[in-house]
């Protein structure tokens, strides 16, 4: 077994949920910071300077030939979702770290400083994803940060106290003007467009990004055996057309790409023998193009206000995140080409479809992504798998674009 697949089952081992629940590492826990620490070692002893920064993205550098000028960054998220799997995140993370070293093994410093990069909070605890990310291009605050809240009600200022790091602190995790200017992420595809090609390695084009939203319809709770069905203000039947709604215009978007789901459902109070009088949905509405996305959003929008009004049901609607599509770099997809060739196979282009801290990142510089198979198309989930050869070769393939990415010519 490769170093690369051992310290993957290691992670994977320390963060196991029992009994055969997958595993679970969420951002701001302990076991969280173990696994760092763990890989912190690993940045180390790739001969890489590591530091953390302010909201616990850690960082690992390896220095370029010429002083001064930005650095190409290089990785991933360590966080995983609930009852996970071993990929998530953790390869794109420790797979640079096999490419770099292997840059610092040429015996040649690179052309420029590359930074390995394992950053914290990609997986929604606190709702919104990608808030490593989003502290480094800037988009995060102490005051948000006491306002977002996970499952139990704790705020992320909360989580981060527990671990004695301070949010106020959160701006200083800004990248400096100047800082990086290039964004290189590897990722399991998450998806199985690459298995049903037969191809070992996506190049990515397009990242497509969320809307997402949170629905509150409210009615009236009443007795459920008393209420005749033409007295109702059922919030629940209200947001079941909402959902419906959801799909409808999805199904119709212009692009015919944009997806929609309606994921999470809360309905109060929430007993057999009472019509709803709160439901709150969550709606997450995605495109690798923004103006179509934001088409079906309104289009939904509309029905649902319609839904609203003919059922005497009051609709509140607040945003969790929107954020903006990416085209991925020309420059690294030419990169990551050359490097397929040069590994004797041949990328496939595609589009991403989950959102990357790569989504986040390119607001500030232009990124990249680089995609190997997930069998099945699995993955958020225990049975999450790659055929341990794809990812070696990954790394190779990440490897070449490094190389290629950091000449002194670039
Ligand atoms: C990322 O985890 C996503 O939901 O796309
Ligand atoms: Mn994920
Ligand atoms: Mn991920």
């Amino acid at each position: 077994m490769s170093r690369l697949n051992e310290r993957i089952a290691r992670l994977a081992r320390i963060s196991a949920t029992p009994p055969d629940q997958g595993i679970t590492r969420e951002s701001y826990t302990e076991l969280y910071e173990e696994g760092l620490r763990l890989v912190e070692g690993w940045m180390a002893d790739a001969g890489l300077s590591t530091r953390r920064d302010a909201v616990g993205n850690a960082f690992g550098r390896l220095e370029g030939g010429s002083s001064g000028g930005p650095c190409l960054l290089v990785g991933s998220h360590l966080d995983t979702t609930l009852n996970a799997g071993p990929l998530d995140g953790v390869y794109g993370v420790l797979g640079a770290i096999e490419a770099v070293d292997r840059l610092r093994g040429t015996g040649s410093a690179p052309g420029r400083a590359v930074e390995v990069i394992a950053m914290t909070a990609e997986e929604p605890r606190f709702a919104t994803g990608c808030l490593g990310s989003r502290a480094l291009v800037g988009d995060m605050s102490a005051d948000v940060a006491r306002h977002l809240t996970d499952r139990d009600g704790t705020t992320l200022a909360e989580a981060m106290q527990g671990l004695s790091m301070d949010p106020e602190r959160i701006p200083e995790a800004r990248l400096p003007e100047g800082y990086a200017d290039l964004f290189v992420e590897l990722h399991i595809e998450q998806g199985a467009v690459l298995e049903q090609r037969g191809s070992r390695l996506g190049i990515v084009n397009a990242i497509a990004a969320p809307h997402d939203m949170s629905l509150t319809v409210t009615g009236t709770a009443a007795h459920a055996g008393t209420t005749p069905m033409g007295l109702r203000r059922d919030a629940f039947l209200g947001a079941a057309e909402i959902a419906l709604a959801v799909e409808a215009a999805a199904l119709a978007s212009a692009t015919g790409r944009t997806v929609g789901t309606v994921g999470a459902v809360s309905v109060r109070p929430g007993a057999n023998n009472i019509v709803p009088g709160h439901v709150e949905i969550e709606v997450d509405i995605r495109d690798t193009e923004l103006d179509p996305r934001e088409a079906v959003v309104a289009d939904m929008l509309s029905t649902a206000e319609a839904v609203c009004a003919r059922r005497g049901l009051e609709l509140d609607v607040k945003t969790i995140a929107q954020d903006t599509p990416v085209n991925c770099s020309e420059t690294v997809q030419k990169a990551v080409a050359e490097a397929c060739v040069e590994c004797g196979i041949e990328g496939h282009v595609m589009a991403s479809g989950a959102y990357h801290d790569a989504m986040v990142l390119a607001r500030k510089m232009p990124v990249g992504m680089l995609f190997v198979p997930s069998q099945g198309g699995v993955s958020h989930h225990p049975d999450e798998h790659t055929d341990p050869a794809d990812l070696d070769l990954g790394v190779d393939v990440l490897a070449g674009t490094l190389r290629r990415l950091t000449e002194p010519a670039l």
